[in-house]
């Protein structure tokens, strides 16, 4: 099955991540989210994003202009009635899932699979909400999506082969490395992961060490490219809180439950990197 046209439901981190990688896989990308505004701020994230990593060497030259070019934004959900594929990144609310698949059940061809970015809701019961069950599936990048070469491909219990061969083959096609994991909360990654940036606010919690020396010690000491402080924030707060919710809930098992002080932040609205404050303060690099 060839993609080449694909919408990106949501512009928030995870959407540009992925319309990003997608435009430099040579994909034509529709970014959508409901206020052009939101949309508009995220392309210009990407070409400003692309500027610094061509400046820095991480991305050839060229590479802003052939991605950017690739991507175009739009709020109206209709202008996605010709994409092939779906790749849903709104945010970790059933309620507001339902309302998008609901359109695009309306909207899109039947064939159309849909992708999920889930990191915390079940996609059998996202596959359940709509008419084309067999033709949903979880597709779960990392941050930053441009980046990481993981792809999570989670089949709910609904997914035909053909759409799991499909996402599988589609991952490779864009230079990830996807791995099939059976849905489970936290699939692989979050499951293990999420734990250990708890488990730091604990710590922190506990004053056994400071963050950034927590930060220091995990980066120096385990070899983690960044501490669980810095990456809490990069992966947002509100996600990472969403996570451990799902662990704790589905499991029923009191080891997953949030650190008071990652419950404290995600009240105050620090959230981490994208609202400019979390464990640390963004506001003045
Ligand atoms: N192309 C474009 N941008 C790039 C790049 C590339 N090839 N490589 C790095 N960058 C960007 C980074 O995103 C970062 O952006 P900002 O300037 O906006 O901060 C910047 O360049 C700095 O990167 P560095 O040059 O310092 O690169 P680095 O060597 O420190 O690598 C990293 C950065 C790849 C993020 C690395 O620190 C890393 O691997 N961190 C761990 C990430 C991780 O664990 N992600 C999973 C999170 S969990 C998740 O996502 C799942 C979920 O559902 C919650």
């Amino acid at each position: 099955m060839e993609f080449n046209k694909i919408a990106v439901i949501g512009a928030g981190t995870m959407g540009m991540g992925i319309a990003w990688a997608l435009g430099a896989a040579g994909k034509k990308v529709v970014l959508y989210d409901i206020k052009q505004e939101i949309v508009d701020t995220t392309l210009a994230r990407i070409a400003k994003g692309l500027a610094k990593a061509e400046e820095k060497g991480q991305a050839p030259a060229g590479a802003k202009d052939f991605i950017t070019g690739n991507i175009a934004g739009t709020a109206v959900m209709e202008d996605l009635k010709d994409v092939d594929l779906v790749i849903e990144t709104a945010v970790e609310n059933m309620a507001i899932k339902k309302d998008i698949y609901g359109k695009l059940d309306a909207i899109l061809a039947p064939e159309v699979i849909i992708a999920t970015n889930t990191s915390s809701l079940s996609i059998t019961e996202i596959a359940a909400i709509t008419k084309r069950a067999d033709k949903v599936i979880g597709m779960h990048f990392f941050n930053p999506a441009m980046v990481m070469a993981l792809i999570e491909v989670i089949p709910a219990l609904q997914t035909s082969q053909e759409t799991i061969d499909a996402i599988m083959e589609l991952s490779k096609a864009i230079g990830k490395k996807p791995v099939l994991v059976k849905e489970g909360p936290g699939f692989v990654v979050n499951r293990i992961l999420t734990p250990g940036m708890n488990e730091a606010a604990f710590i922190l919690y506990e004053g056994l060490a400071s963050a950034e020396d927590i930060d220091k010690a995990m980066k120096l000491g385990a070899g983690w490219p960044m501490g669980p402080f810095t990456l809490a924030d990069m992966v947002g707060l509100d996600i990472a809180s969403a996570v451990l919710n799902t662990l704790y809930t589905e499991t029923g098992d009191p080891k997953y439950r949030p650190a008071p002080i990652i419950k404290q932040l995600v009240r105050a609205g620090w959230l981490g990197r994208k609202t400019g404050r979390g464990f640390f303060d963004y506001s003045k690099k």
